[in-house]
């Protein structure tokens, strides 16, 4: 059995900004109240013509580049996303004919704000079990395709974007535990209630946007990541102060502070894109490692936890050696 190592990173975000005064001649908000209640400062908004496969590719092809391989190299596809550009083909199959890859497996995986922790869970399986040796990892939305531009309590929150791994089998430790959950039951509390065997007519008339109970998710969320975040620790019997850099999930500053505290972690250590970035769903966790990857903060052989919460509800957390 060898080990998962991420061999390259890479990011994109699409070119327009949209920032908390712009949202003031949108909707009843203040940039006060955004940055207050959330952290988020920006976030960038995908143009018309602009898909879900477009970012993706475009982080996909900087991680390839930063991992020094070819494509042909990758033998593993996955892509997780809430926005995937079609019904079917999946997004991961649409990206692949993109890269010019023919043959290896390509899947996405829906796991809204955890799907890139849980796209990397099972793209390390396939690496540990010999299934594959190099592996395309991508977390990739256009998630303002699905927001109520008139409904206050969620469109202020999102953005889009993309972030991508390459995943090598290596004899060096790479990923050192993964740790996916979910709980159906809470489904109205975060949820795009249509679909496509369930009130398409909805979604023809362009009428399948995120609900939220803000409120109900924050708690909930804040209690789950501090599990996640002890559950993580025991099972590789190591102590708070052994981590270097914690990577969450970009949905509110409140909430990762919370989660910062939990862990006795100085903010520091944290890596915060949503001021930038706002919560893009499954490209969060992806986008900020990148970022602090490029600008030098993770380093080589540092302990790096990854957190994310998410509609379903699914957690779920990464424990790796950079
Ligand atoms: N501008 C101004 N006022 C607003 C806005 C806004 N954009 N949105 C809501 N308000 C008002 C509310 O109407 C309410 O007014 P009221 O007191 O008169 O009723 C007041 O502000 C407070 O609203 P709350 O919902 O209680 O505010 P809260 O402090 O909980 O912040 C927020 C809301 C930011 C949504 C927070 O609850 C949150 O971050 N929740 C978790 C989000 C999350 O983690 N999601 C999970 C991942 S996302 C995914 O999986 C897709």
């Amino acid at each position: 059995m060898s080990f998962a190592r991420i061999s390259g990173t890479g990011g994109y975000l699409p070119e327009n900004i949209m920032t908390n005064q712009d949202l003031e001649k949108l909707v009843d908000t203040s940039d006060q109240w955004i940055r207050e209640r959330t952290g988020i400062k920006q976030r960038h908004i995908a143009s018309k013509d602009e898909t879900t496969v477009d970012l993706a590719e475009k982080a996909s092809r900087l991680a390839i580049e930063s991992a020094g391989i070819d494509p042909s190299e990758i033998d593993l596809i996955v892509l997780a996303t809430s926005t995937p550009d079609k019904i079917f083909p999946s997004s991961a199959c649409i990206l692949q004919a993109r890269l010019d890859i023919h043959g290896c497996p390509a899947f996405d995986i829906q796991a809204v704000c955890t799907g890139f922790v849980y796209a990397l869970t099972v793209a390390e399986k396939f690496i540990q079990t010999g299934s594959a040796k190099k592996a395309l990892v991508v977390g990739a939305e256009v998630f303002s395709r699905i927001l109520n531009w008139k409904d206050r309590t969620t469109c202020v929150l999102f953005g889009d974007g993309a972030g991508a791994v390459i995943l090598e089998a290596s004899e060096e430790t790479g990923i050192l535990s993964t740790h996916i959950h979910a709980d159906g039951k809470y489904e109205n509390l975060l949820w795009v209630p249509h679909g496509i065997s369930d009130g398409f007519d909805q979604v023809k008339e362009g009428k399948a946007y995120v609900e939220m109970r803000g409120n109900e998710v924050f708690k909930m969320a804040v209690n789950t990541l501090g599990r996640i975040v002890d559950e993580t620790l025991a099972a590789n019997h190591l102590k708070k102060a052994d981590i270097d850099w914690l990577v969450p999930h970009q949905a509110n500053i409140r909430i990762i502070k919370a989660t910062a505290k939990k862990l006795k972690m100085p903010m520091e250590q944290v890596v915060v894109t949503v001021d930038k970035h706002g919560n893009t769903s499954a490209a969060s966790v992806p986008l900020a490692l990148d970022v602090a990857v490029r600008d030098g903060r993770i380093k080589r052989g540092e302990l790096v936890m990854l957190e994310a919460f998410g509609g379903g509800f699914t957690w779920g957390s990464v424990l790796l050696r950079y």
